[in-house]
Formats: C-alpha cells, structure tokens, sequence
C-alpha cells in the first residue's frame, strides 16, 4: 500500500521511520511519502496560508498550493483521497479494514484554521477525525491513521499478533502477562501457567467478555 501524506511540517513525521512502520517501510511492504505542500506553491514568496474571508481568527490554508500537489500525485484520481478533520467521520476498526481495500492513500493535513473549503469540495472522497477534540494540525492524525492502516498490510505483523486484539470480535483483549511470575507481590494467574492450552483459551474469552462488558458495554450490543 502506497500512502502519501500532504502536510507543512513533513519534519513531525520521523517517528514513522521507527520501530514497525520503519521496518515495513525497508521491507517494501508499505510505501509512505511525506508530500511537503510548500513545494507545489506558485507563490514566488512560498506562501501557503493566508487570512479567512470574512474576518476572524488565525490562517486558512490556500487551495492552489494544495491542489497542485494532489493533481500531480494522482492525477486519475485513482487514489482514496482523504483530509484529516475534526469535522470527519470518527476513526474506528472498521473504517481501518474499510480503508485498506485501497492500494493508494492520500492523507491531507490542514493546519491554522484548516484548509480553504474548496480544497475539500474538488479534491476530496471523505474527511476523517481521530477523536472528538481539536489539535493544532493534522500530522498527528495522519500519523494514526498510517499506524493502524499499516499494521494490517500483509507481512507487516505477523497474523497471529492480529488475532484476539481488542476490537477484533467487538472485545476487548484480555490481560496479558509476562516474567516474572511475581511481581510487588501479584502473582501471575495460576491458569496461564498451566500449559492447558484449552483452559487458557476459556480463561481469556471469558477475560474479554467481563472486561468488555464493564467498560466497552456498548461493544457487545
Ligand atoms: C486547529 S485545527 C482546525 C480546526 C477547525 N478550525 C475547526 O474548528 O474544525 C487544524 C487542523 O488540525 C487537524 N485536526 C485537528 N483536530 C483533528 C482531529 N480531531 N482529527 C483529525 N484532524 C484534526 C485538521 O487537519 C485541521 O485542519
């Protein structure tokens, strides 16, 4: 899966090139390109944002340098095109399975006051927040959006690391545990120390449904 992700500050993004997402990105299993929208300005002063019509506070983004940059990226418009937003659809599990059908993602990240309207009504499919408050820009959910898309790519992780995760069935996971056995005086569960595969098993569904149900009721429904 190719991702290109549109932003002013392509410097926030180096923590895409850690850990997992680093590896798969070496490994050729995903393809992320940090698009910095500066580059597709015609203004010869390198200006992307200017002040609202109608008056207000802070910088609106301007639609060319932006438009420019997606035209040339996609010019089919073969690509899912999406804006980061607070005013989106809020991200969930499923919309993460619904988004990896697409082989290509462009990730639009607005900042200031967010992006000139006409941006989002040519170039954009659809606008997706990552929760109900307001950050200083998109980077941050373009970042999230990247993880959790990614970590579903074939290879990425391996597929038993994706069973049982919570929000796969609509549970929660249950608890997990590691060395040692105790720990400040809690000891690890008898039962997944038993070896009982089929005991263990039992043990966590039933994990899951409590936990789900006393914090995620809504999950069960
Ligand atoms: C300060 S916000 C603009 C908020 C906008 N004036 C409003 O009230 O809806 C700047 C940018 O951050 C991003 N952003 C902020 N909160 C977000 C969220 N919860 N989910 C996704 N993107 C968000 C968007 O790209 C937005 O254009």
């Amino acid at each position: 899966m190719r991702i290109d992700i549109l932003t002013l500050f392509p410097e926030m993004f180096s923590a895409l090139s850690e850990s997992i997402l680093g590896r798969a990105q070496k490994d050729g299993k995903i393809d992320v390109r940090v698009v910095n929208i500066r580059d597709y300005t015609q203004d010869k002063h390198l200006k992307c944002d200017d002040y609202p019509f109608g008056g207000g506070a802070g910088m609106v983004m301007m639609p060319q340098p932006i438009g420019s940059a997606i035209e040339a990226l996609d010019p089919e418009h073969k690509a899912r095109r999406i804006y980061m937003s607070p005013k989106g659809e809020t991200l969930h599990q499923q919309k993460v399975f619904q988004l990896l059908e697409y082989e290509h993602l462009i990730l639009l990240c607005g900042h200031y006051e967010g992006v000139d309207q006409r941006v989002i009504d040519l170039f954009i499919d659809e606008k997706i927040s990552i929760g109900d408050y307001v950050l200083t820009g998109g980077e941050l959910p373009a970042m999230v959006l990247t993880d959790c898309v990614s970590r579903y790519v074939d290879g990425v992780i391996s597929a038993s690391s994706l069973v049982d995760e919570s929000f796969s069935d609509n549970l929660l996971e249950y608890p997990q545990y590691t060395r040692p056995q105790e720990y400040k005086g809690l000891t690890v569960p008898e039962v997944l120390r038993s070896g009982n595969h089929a005991k263990i098993d039992e043990w966590r569904r039933e994990q899951s449904l409590a936990l789900t149900a006393k914090r995620r009721p809504d999950l069960l429904k």
